[in-house]
């Protein structure tokens, strides 16, 4: 059946079996990055792909205030970069709404410019932490005023200095911003990571021709003279959104789906061996040529057993936890989940959005200040649950769904507009 808007909530009736292929929006995290680094090369740039998810329309628009030609009419956006010289001061504020990607990495971004901005977003943005970008940017020079270390921030560029910063907290935001930064700094940037998080700006900056290295867990830019050549892309499928369909499919023996043109760069997909040692069948078809990988990934249901993870697995599947939460709870055994304090700091409280809702759903779950324990396996029931405008938690709980025995509501579901809009749809194309 399909499922019914009423204001917002969505209903999600139970499937009695996951079967197709598609693919999913392009993937937020490169969109970001792409539109930001044209904007800062000399030229034009053609990006095929973008999501039209409202994260990247923040990032868009944030451009768009500062001056940047923005062209998304039909065929690949075509932006017309012209540096850091090019920003205009904007007339208001830079409204990154509900995305920390937009506001961190611009944060950078305007760091090193000549204009003057003010970077502000929606409740839960203001909410998170600012003060890990704020703080290793001021130790470059540069000139931020905040709210106790959250938005609104103000930004005024500044003449800034590159340095070596040791990240105690792993996360790909803070480290592209400063690396951001570092291409107006004078002197070579460096960013130590205590575990390996996403690469995608490495990898951008490099197709456009600046000078990256790493070596040893430590990723260093060296600023150039010459600007940021503009770069062709077509922006593969979103992993992370694609995550919820693979954890659909591995929720009961022969549940299959197949996700064609997906990004499949390797600090991404932790997800996929966590799946397997689960117990899923996984088939990749990788194509690694081009500035990043992508292809076509089908998981298929087997039996689950349950998982232990800790922090560095946390970090390499930080968006894919509420999926993996869902999948727990069809596993044999018990789950254990630590070193997750991080997605307390996410679009809502994961751990407590998850909690709330899978027990509200009949599962037996321990939270922790770090992290949480789901006793598999649990006979899941219909239930109102709520998003907490979390777009991956509305989408979580719409998968645990479909094995529940009756129809769950889920309450502010209009959410996953911020990265899949068309994830209720494509939900109701794969469950039979
Ligand atoms: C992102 C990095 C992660 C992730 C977020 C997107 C990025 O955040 O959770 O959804 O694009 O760099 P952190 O860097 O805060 O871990």
């Amino acid at each position: 059946m399909p499922p019914t808007d009423v204001e917002s909530a969505q209903i999600v009736e139970p499937a009695t079996r996951i079967a197709g292929e598609l693919r999913v929006p392009g993937d937020k995290s490169i969109a970001h990055r792409v539109l930001m680094l044209a904007a800062l090369a000399h030229g034009e740039s053609r990006i095929a792909g973008l999501p039209d998810g409202e994260d990247v329309a923040a990032t868009v628009a944030c451009l768009r205030s500062l001056a940047v030609k923005i062209d998304r009419i039909g065929g690949p956006a075509r932006v017309h970069g012209g540096g850091w010289r090019s920003f205009s001061p904007p007339h208001g504020p830079l409204d990154s709404a509900n995305s920390g990607t937009t506001m961190r990495l611009m944060l950078g971004v305007l760091a090193g410019s000549w204009v003057s901005a003010t970077l502000d977003g929606d409740t839960s943005l203001r909410r998170r932490p600012m003060a890990r970008v704020i703080e290793p940017l001021r130790s470059m020079g540069a000139r931020i005023q905040s709210e106790d270390g959250h938005a609104p921030l103000t930004v005024t560029g500044a003449r800034l200095q590159g340095r070596r910063h040791v990240l105690s907290v792993p996360s790909a935001q803070v480290k592209s911003a400063l690396l951001m930064a570092g291409l107006s700094a004078s002197g070579p940037t460096s960013v130590v990571e205590p575990v390996a998080t996403r690469d995608h700006t490495e990898r951008l900056l490099r197709a456009m021709g600046t000078d990256v290295h790493v070596a040893a867990g430590t990723v260093e830019v060296r600023p150039s003279h010459q600007p940021l050549r503009p770069i062709e892309l077509a922006v593969p499928g979103d992993f992370s959104s694609a995550a919820f369909w693979m954890a659909a499919a591995a929720l009961r023996p022969g549940w299959s789906v197949a996700i064609h043109e997906v990004g499949l760069n390797p600090s991404r997909t932790a997800f996929l061996r966590l799946l397997e040692s689960m117990g899923a069948e996984i088939q990749v078809d990788a194509d690694n040529t081009g500035v990043e990988p992508h292809g076509s990934v089908t998981v298929t249901g087997r039996r689950l057993r349950a998982v232990t993870m800790g922090a560095a697995d946390v970090a390499a599947a930080i968006d894919e936890i509420p999926a993996i939460l869902i999948v727990a709870t069809q596993a044999e055994g018990t789950t254990v989940i630590e070193g997750a304090a991080e997605l307390r700091v996410k679009e809502s409280d994961r751990l407590a959005a998850m909690s709330e809702g899978l027990r509200r759903m009949g599962a037996v779950v321990d939270e922790r200040a770090d992290g949480v324990t789901i006793h598999g396996q649990a006979k899941l029931r219909g239930a109102t649950v709520d998003s907490k405008g979390d777009h991956r938690i509305a989408m979580a709980l719409a998968v645990a769904a479909l094995v529940a025995s009756g129809p769950t509501t889920i309450e502010d579901a209009d959410c996953v507009t911020i990265s899949y809009p068309d994830f209720f749809t494509d939900l109701q194309g794969l469950a039979k």
